[in-house]
């Protein structure tokens, strides 16, 4: 029975976050009061479109974050939490087994974008709603991107006006995705995958405010955002 909205989304979160440094997992990293997860399946909620939300947590933590998350989605919206598996794929993989079928749109989306706003997921779950198969929200590269060889030495400067730089979520007609991820090979995300059954992928505008959590900085700048949003007018 679908509640809420008619879309249904996919959280791998049962990464360890190696880069940043040991210790706790990523997912249950504190962020500004919150933990990282907490703030991920919170703005994913806050999209009216979206109806279910299914979370893959470290197997050591499902019982955990089912608990605490139910608090950060209101009560319409269906949550799910399934144990992940030893890579990205293997977490989406379990995570998608356990999308409610009455779902048709499924997203992807890492909890370590955790800040991503509502808006991205309308704009992603819109064009998929309109009947495209596949769809990843970009933003251009800033930098220069060079190819080079196992010594280090420049091979070719790549023309970066041709390059995009990929986010999640990534939007999918439910079925293309199942069948994407009966391909074992890997890849490095979903649509990744979709490219290799020879299927269109769409891009639609990222936004700066879905960058992955992977480093200190990087959990230093979402701490800073985070403040930013809190802080009162002209404060
Ligand atoms: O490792 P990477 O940065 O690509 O991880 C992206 C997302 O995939 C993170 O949200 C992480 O928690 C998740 N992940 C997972 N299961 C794994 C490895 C990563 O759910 N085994």
């Amino acid at each position: 029975v679908i509640r809420g909205g008619d879309v249904a989304v996919v959280v791998p979160a049962a990464g360890l976050g190696t880069r940043l440094g040991t210790g706790t997992p990523k997912a249950m990293r504190e962020l500004d009061g919150t933990w990282l997860l907490g703030h991920a399946v919170r703005r994913l909620g806050q999209a009216q479109s979206v109806g279910c939300i299914v979370v893959a947590a470290p197997s050591s933590l499902v019982d955990d974050v089912r608990r605490r998350l139910r608090t950060e989605v209101a009560a319409e919206i269906a949550l799910v939490v399934v144990s992940g598996g030893r890579t990205r794929q293997e977490s989406v993989r379990h995570g998608l087994g356990a999308v409610p079928v009455d779902y048709q749109i499924v997203l992807v989306h890492d909890a370590a974008r955790a800040l991503a706003p509502p808006d991205l997921v309308e704009r992603v779950a819109a064009v998929v709603r309109a009947g495209r198969p596949a769809v990843i929200p970009v933003l251009p590269v800033v930098d220069t991107i060079k190819q080079v060889d196992e010594t280090g030495q420049v091979v070719a400067t790549v023309d970066r006006i041709a390059l995009r730089a990929v986010q999640t979520p990534q939007g999918f007609q439910r079925q293309i995705l199942e069948d994407a991820h009966r391909d074992e090979t890997v890849a490095t995300d979903d649509a990744g995958l979709v490219e290799r059954l020879g299927i269109d992928v769409v891009c639609v505008a990222g936004d700066a405010a879905a960058f992955k959590i992977t480093t200190q900085l990087d959990l230093a700048l979402a701490q800073v955002l985070l403040r930013s949003l809190h802080a009162p007018p002209g404060a």
